[in-house]
C-alpha cells in the first residue's frame, strides 16, 4: 500500500526518483511527491501533486526540475485524509528539519497528536504522517539532534504499521529509514544507494538487497547502509539475491501488465509444478515440510485476504477430496478476532502474492503464538509473511505488477495442489499410480491453459455484452463455486459492475428474486456429479429472465440448450477444473474493463498489497 522510493548519490535524484515510482505506481495512485535536497542552495524542494503520477512528472519536467543528488519519493494511496495534495507526501515539519514519506497506518496517531498539539504544534494535513514527521523532529530536538535516537524513541512510541524514510536537514547526505509490519528495501550498487519500498523500483539498478527487520533503522549515504537494532547497536547484514529480471517487470509489447500476465501463466504454471516435482514425485525438500512434520497434522486452516482467500477456497475441496484430510478456510481478517481452535496438531497454510498483507501477517504470528505449524505460500521472496512462517513455498509467478491478481492465483492453486497430493500419499489415502496420474494432469495444464489462451475471441466478443450490464452473477457448486468466487471479484475489481458469486444451490434461498430480464448469470459446470444440479439452477434463473453465460468442459458436458453463450475448457481431472476455468474468467473480466476503456492495471480506490488493516 503506497509506494516509498530513496536515492543518494552522484546522479540527479529527481528522474531516478520519478521513475522508481512509476515502477510502484500500482502500490497507491491517489497523489504523489518527492523531496530533493539541493546541496548549492542547501535547501529541500518538495513537490506534490494530486493523482496520478503523471501529474508529478509533468509538474517536475519527469524530475527535471529538482536539483540535488538526494531525495525521497511517494506515491500514496490514501488512508488517513483525502487524495489531496495537502495530505500527498513528504510531510515535513514547519521549520523543515524533518522530512518523511511513510507507508502503513499510526494506529495511536491522534493520541500522539493531542500530545504534539499540547507541545505547541500545529498540522496542515489530516493525515498520520504529518503526525509522524513531526513526533519524529519533537524527538530530534529532545535527544540532541541525534537522528537514530529520534527513530529509536519513534519506534517504542508509535503503534501500528510503518515504512518510513527520513530526512534531517543537518545530515543532507545521508537518508534513514525504519519499518514494522511494511516492506522495505535497500539496494547498493556504483556508488549510489536506493531505498524502495518494492522490488521493482531497484531491479533496473541491482539484484542484491537489503532487508531492513522489523524496528531496525537503516543509515543511507551514496554508495552504502549501515543498519541498527532498537537498541541503536550497529547489526551486521547481507544482502538477499533478487532472482527476478527487471524486464519480468515491465510491459513486454502488452497493452496492460494484465494482459501480459493472464498470457504467462502456461509458464508460471510449469514453473511451479517444475519447482515441486522431482523425477516423477512431489518434492517438498525446499520447504523444509519432512514427511515426518506433515504427519503429525490432524487439521489444516488456510489463510488469505481476496482472492489468495479464493484459492484457498478451491483447496479446501481438492484437500478434504483428495487427503481426507479436516481442512477450513479462513479471511485473515475475520480469523485474527475469532478463536479459532488451533494447536501443535494444526498446519496453518496462509497465502499470499505479496507476503505483506497486514491480516495474513497477524493471522500467521497468530497462528505461531498458539503452537500452530505455518506454511506459507508466497509469491516475493524476502517479504514479511516468508520470514516469519516455519515453512516457505514459494511460487513462480515472478512480479505481478496488475492490481488484479491473474498469474499468482494460478500459482497458488498448484501450490495447494501439489500440498494436497503430498498430504494424501503421507496419509495412505492414494498410492504412488494415483500419484503420477495426478503428477501427469499436473504438467499437462501448461499447454490447455494455451489452448483456452489461443481460443479467446469469443470470451472477447461476449464481454462488449457483460459491459452493458449492471448486475452479473457467477454460480457452481463445489469447486465450481470456488472458482466462482475468484471470476466474480475479478469482474468487479476492474470492471466496476456489481457482481456476486453463489453456491448454486442457495440462489433459491433469497438471491433469486434480484434476477430479472436480462441478468446475466454465469455457470461454472465442470464436475460430473453436480453438472445436472447446476443445470437446473441455471434454468430456474434463465424463466426468470436471466442470460446464461455457461462454461464448461468440451465434449463431455451439453448445456447449448440452456446457455446463451458457451465457454468450452478441455478436460482434466476434476480436481484441477478451477486451473481452467479461472483463465476464461479472468479474460472476462479482462476485456469488460478495457472495452469500458477503464484503467485496468490499476482500479480504482485499490492498491496491489494491503499493508494496512
Ligand atoms: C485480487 O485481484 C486482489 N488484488 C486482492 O484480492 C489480493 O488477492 C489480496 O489483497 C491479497 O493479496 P496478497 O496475495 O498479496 O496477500
Amino acid at each position: 500500500m503506497c509506494g516509498i522510493v530513496g536515492y543518494i548519490g552522484n546522479k540527479q535524484a529527481g528522474p531516478i526518483l520519478l521513475e522508481g515510482l512509476h515502477k510502484l505506481e500500482y502500490r497507491g495512485y491517489d497523489s504523489a511527491g518527492i523531496a530533493v535536497y539541493d546541496d548549492k542552495t542547501g535547501k529541500t524542494e518538495i513537490v506534490k501533486a494530486k493523482g496520478r503520477l503523471k501529474s508529478l512528472m509533468d509538474k517536475t519536467n519527469d524530475g527535471k526540475a529538482l536539483i540535488g543528488t538526494c531525495g525521497i519519493g511517494h506515491t500514496r494511496w490514501a488512508t488517513h485524509g483525502e487524495p489531496s495534495e495537502t495530505n500527498a507526501h513528504p510531510h515535513c515539519s514547519d521549520d523543515g528539519v524533518v522530512i518523511a514519506v511513510h507507508n502503513g497506518i499510526i494506529e495511536n496517531y491522534a493520541e500522539l497528536k493531542a500530545k504534539l498539539l499540547k507541545k505547541g504544534y500545529s498540522f496542515y494535513s489530516q493525515t498520520d504522517t504529518e503526525v509522524a514527521t513531526k513526533l519524529i523532529r519533537y524527538y530530534y530536538e529532545k535527544y540532541n539532534n541525534d537522528p537514530i535516537v529520534a527513530l529509536e524513541r519513534f519506534i517504542f512510541r508509535t503503534r501500528g504499521s510503518y515504512a518510513i524514510a527520513v530526512m534531517f536537514k543537518d545530515y543532507p547526505d545521508e537518508i534513514y529509514a525504519t519499518r514494522k509490519d511494511s516492506p522495505m528495501i535497500i539496494g547498493v550498487s556504483d556508488g549510489a544507494t536506493y531505498l524502495a519500498s518494492d522490488v521493482p523500483a531497484i531491479l533496473k539498478y541491482t539484484r542484491n538487497v537489503y532487508y531492513i527487520g522489523d524496528r531496525e533503522i537503516a543509515r543511507l549515504v551514496a554508495g552504502g547502509v549501515e543498519f541498527f537494532n532498537v537498541d541503536k547497536e550497529l547489526i551486521e547484514k547481507s544482502s538477499v539475491e533478487i532472482k527476478w529480471d527487471a524486464e519480468a517487470a515491465e510491459k513486454g509489447g502488452y497493452e496492460h501488465f494484465m494482459m501480459k500476465e493472464i498470457c504467462e501463466q502456461p509458464k508460471v504454471v510449469a514453473d511451479t509444478v517444475n519447482s515441486a516435482v522431482s523425477k516423477g514425485r512431489v518434492d517438498f525438500t525446499e520447504t523444509g515440510l519432512t514427511d515426518d512434520v506433515l504427519k503429525k497434522f490432524e487439521q489444516i486452516y488456510i489463510v488469505g485476504c481476496g482472492s489468495a482467500y479464493h484459492v484457498g477456497a478451491v483447496a479446501l475441496y481438492v484437500i478434504e477430496k483428495l487427503a481426507k484430510m479436516p481442512t477450513r478456510v479462513e479471511l485473515a481478517s475475520e480469523f485474527r478476532y475469532r478463536t479459532p481452535l488451533i494447536n501443535e496438531k494444526t498446519l496453518v497454510i496462509v497465502i499470499s502474492q505479496s507476503g505483506e498483507t497486514a491480516d495474513s501477517l497477524a493471522a500467521l504470528r497468530e497462528s505461531k503464538e498458539m503452537g500452530a505449524t505455518t506454511l506459507a505460500i508466497v509469491n516475493v521472496v524476502g517479504s514479511s509473511i516468508a520470514r516469519d512462517a516455519d515453512h516457505v513455498f514459494y511460487t513462480k509467478a515472478g512480479p505481478e505488477i496488475s492490481v488484479a491478481t491473474t498469474k499468482a492465483y494460478s500459482s497458488q492453486l498448484i501450490a495447494c495442489y501439489l500440498i494436497a497430493i503430498k498430504l494424501a500419499l503421507i496419509r495412505g489415502v492414494i498410492d504412488k499410480t494415483r500419484e503420477d496420474q495426478l503428477i501427469g494432469e499436473l504438467i499437462s495444464l501448461p499447454d490447455k491453459i494455451k489452448s483456452i489462451l489461443e481460443d479467446e475471441n469469443g470470451v472477447q466478443q461476449f464481454a462488449t455484452t457483460v459491459a452493458t450490464k449492471s448486475d452479473v452473477f457467477f454460480i457452481g457448486r463445489g469447486i465450481d463455486y470456488a472458482v466462482c468466487l475468484e471470476g466474480s471479484l475479478k469482474l468487479k475489481e476492474i470492471s466496476y459492475i456489481h457482481s456476486e458469486a453463489y453456491a448454486a444451490g442457495e440462489l433459491k434461498h433469497g438471491t433469486i428474486s434480484l434476477i430479472e430480464e436480462g441478468t446475466l448469470v454465469a455457470g461454472v459446470l465442470t464436475q460430473d456429479e453436480l453438472f445436472e444440479k447446476t443445470v437446473s439452477n441455471l434454468v430456474e434463473t434463465k424463466s426468470r429472465g436471466a442470460i446464461i453465460l455457461g462454461i464448461t468442459v468440451k465434449g463431455k458436458f451439453g448445456i447449448e440448450a440452456t446457455s446463451d453463450f458457451t465457454v468450452y475448457i478441455p478436460e482434466t481431472d476434476p480436481l484441477f477444473y478451477a486451473s481452467l476455468v479461472v483463465i476464461p474468467l479472468q479474460l472476462l473480466a479482462y476485456y469488460v474493463s478495457a472495452s469500458k476503456g477503464l484503467d485496468v492495471d490499476k482500479p480504482r480506490n485499490l492498491a496491489k498489497s494491503v499493508t494496512v488493516e
